[in-house]
């Protein structure tokens, strides 16, 4: 459809989780070039510019027509005078030279290459890159690196993990999991959540939420599942973290810090003929295997803090920390992904629905398709 220069539009929250946000982008143009602006920023750690572009480009995934004016822009909220800039060059000139910059810089370049490998993040990254090193094959060689059990496995399967996993794939794991998980108790409750609970098409890994109603078993469940895993063959590696969930622990503060729930982020190994339509072609695959990696993540919550964890790992990331932010300025409370703490009240709200939590927090209930921030 013909865009206006001034499309008249409601008035968007400068909080992400009052903004309605379908996975249909139409400002790519401009939220790839912040991407890219906000991922340099978090390489360089300067983590306030980082958030204010990661800001920018997720209120402008909301609203609903390509912009065509920077005028337009004015009344929109998080987007600066950098921001807006930005987006006057692409408009200008297709193209922002700061962030041709970004993507020509050798720096940008190799810490992007390293932090894709499963395990490796920022700081390895960046520990590599000062030493000196150029290409992955450095890495694997150099004999004063130790890479730790996450990155071997992140080594050994980079070609197939770096692949998007499709919706069709998602769904197949979703299967497997189920069946597995029935097979290991009739109660066992799986759901599908992260990106493709959101309604994506792609992503880089399936993300599910794993629970029973019997009090105290589910991280037994988990580790059931991934023995049984293992025994079918098809578990590539599994980082377990054991769950050290106290229910009288107030939420967090940080919403970086990882949950408390036990949980595996496992790679596991997909067949072909499992997936509706095959799988995913994986680029420059010659070798005639008929499998591919995928990563997974599987976290097992309490039965009674299921809604809460749902909500957490539903994400996108940018509408999670506007849920925090939001309970925090708006309603002086703390939500994370175990519980809502009321520092009025001085007690935990309770939850047993997405629903509830919003309606706590005062805020309209968005389904999951609308939380693409
Ligand atoms: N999450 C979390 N704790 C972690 C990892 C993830 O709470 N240790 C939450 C994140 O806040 C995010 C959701 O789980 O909202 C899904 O995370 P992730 O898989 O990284 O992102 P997706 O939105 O699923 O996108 P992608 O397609 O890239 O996987
Ligand atoms: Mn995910
Ligand atoms: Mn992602
Ligand atoms: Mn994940």
């Amino acid at each position: 459809p013909e865009a206006s220069p001034h499309p008249p539009m409601v008035e968007l929250s400068r909080y992400a989780c009052k903004r309605r946000t379908s996975t249909e982008n139409h400002n790519e143009i401009f939220t790839d070039a912040f991407e890219v602006l906000a991922e340099s920023y978090e390489f360089s750690q300067c983590d306030s510019q980082c958030l204010a572009f990661r800001r920018a480009a997720s209120v402008l995934k909301s609203v609903p027509c390509p912009l065509q004016h920077v005028g337009a822009a004015a009344s929109l909220p998080c987007l600066g005078g950098h921001t807006r800039a930005v987006m006057q060059e692409i408009l200008q000139y297709g193209q922002s030279c700061e962030v041709e910059k970004i993507l020509c810089n050798d720096r940008y370049q190799m810490l992007k290459l390293f932090t894709s490998v499963f395990g490796v993040g920022p700081k390895t990254a960046e520990k590599w890159y000062r030493g000196g090193l150029r290409t992955l094959k450095d890495a694997l060689e150099d004999p004063s690196i130790e890479l730790n059990s996450m990155q071997k496995a992140g080594f050994l399967h980079h070609k197939d993990i770096s692949q998007s996993v499709s919706r069709a794939e998602a769904m197949a794991l979703g299967d497997i999991l189920h069946e597995t998980a029935l097979g290991i108790s009739a109660h066992a409750v799986l759901v599908l959540t992260g990106g493709f609970r959101r309604g994506k098409a792609f992503g880089h890994d399936v993300d599910f939420l794993l629970s029973t109603p019997e009090k105290g078993k589910e991280e037994i469940l988990l580790l059931s599942l991934v023995d049984s895993l293992r025994r079918q063959g098809i578990l590539l590696y599994c980082d377990h973290h054991t769950s050290t969930f106290d229910i009288n622990n107030m939420p967090g503060v940080s919403f970086e810090a990882m949950d408390h729930f036990a949980k595996s982020f496992l790679i596991l190994r997909l067949y072909d003929s499992q997936v509706e339509g095959g799988l995913q072609r994986v680029e420059g695959q010659d070798d005639g295997r008929s499998w591919r990696a995928v990563r997974v993540d599987v976290v097992t919550p309490p039965m009674e803090r299921y809604a809460f964890a749902l909500l957490g790992w539903t994400g996108s990331r940018q509408f999670e920390r506007d849920l925090r932010r939001f309970a925090r300025k708006e309603n002086r409370m703390l939500l994370d992904n175990h519980g809502l703490w009321d520092n009025t009240k001085k007690e935990f709200l309770e939850a047993e629905s997405e629903e509830d939590i919003f309606a706590h927090l005062g805020l309209e209930y968005i389904e999951p398709q609308l939380r693409n921030a």
